[in-house]
């Protein structure tokens, strides 16, 4: 990973922790970026912050069990307070689109019960029209070749994730199919019907949640973008 691309997340990290406060409920995201955040709470907790959390993966409930930092599950509670997660892209009216991590299914879960939602990213990842990035798909492993066809038939070309030459397996044992619409003009109307094909289990729109989004830069400075729509 580039230097810079590291030190923008770290910031936009930094920025994002000073939104906790004691006895607070927290989603804990999945990624690169949500690492350096996860730390950062770790490094409260260490110094005497009571917050309890629900993470997005299985990596970041490990990351967060190393950091002594108290996880819940949802049968205690049925909101968060505050989640900080990061993003593969973000437009101009904060919609996102993530799962580069293959944890959207998780991650849309959590972000729905949450009433603050931050989302951190660096520079890079701030875009015009969403759609560089192809969008994941979680799908069922049962009839994935139809589900496949029916995304092929609204326009993208979806391509099996993969790893060590075997399909990649969710933390949810599903499939990710990553489809390439190039520039998505109506990622709302998009989401409704990738997301209406039987066999979908999420998909990686991020549709209007984020209620502020920060862009760390590498030289040291976040920008931080508030939803407007959202206040
Ligand atoms: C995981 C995600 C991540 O938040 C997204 O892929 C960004 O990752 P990174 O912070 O490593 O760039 O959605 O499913």
């Amino acid at each position: 990973m580039e230097k810079s691309a590291i030190n923008g997340k770290k910031i936009a990290a930094g920025k994002a922790i000073g939104y906790i406060k004691s006895g607070m409920t927290l989603g804990l995201g999945t990624g690169s970026t949500a690492y350096w955040a996860i730390q950062g709470i770790g490094e409260l907790v260490k110094n005497g912050l009571s917050v309890r959390a629900i993470a997005t993966s299985k990596q970041s409930e490990a990351l967060a069990r190393e950091l002594q930092i108290p996880l819940i599950p949802f049968s205690e509670i049925d909101h968060l307070d505050v989640t900080i997660d990061g993003a593969d892209e973000v437009d101009e009216h904060l919609n996102l689109i993530k799962g580069g991590g293959g944890a959207l299914l998780r991650e849309k879960i959590v972000a729905s019960a949450t009433k603050f939602y931050i989302i951190i990213v660096d520079q890079s990842k701030l875009v015009t029209k969403l759609g560089k990035f192809p969008l994941p798909v979680e799908v069922t492993p049962f009839g994935w070749e139809l589900t496949m066809r029916r995304l092929t038939a609204l326009g993208c070309n979806p391509k099996m994730r993969m790893t060590d030459n075997k399909p990649f397996l969710t933390d949810n044992s599903h499939y990710i199919l990553d489809c390439s619409f190039g520039s998505i003009d109506n990622p709302a109307l998009l989401h409704e019907q990738v997301s209406g094909i039987t066999g979908v289990m999420e998909d990686g729109f991020f549709i209007n949640m984020a209620d502020v989004v920060i862009a760390g830069s590498p030289d040291g400075d976040a920008e931080v973008i508030v939803n407007a729509s959202k206040k």
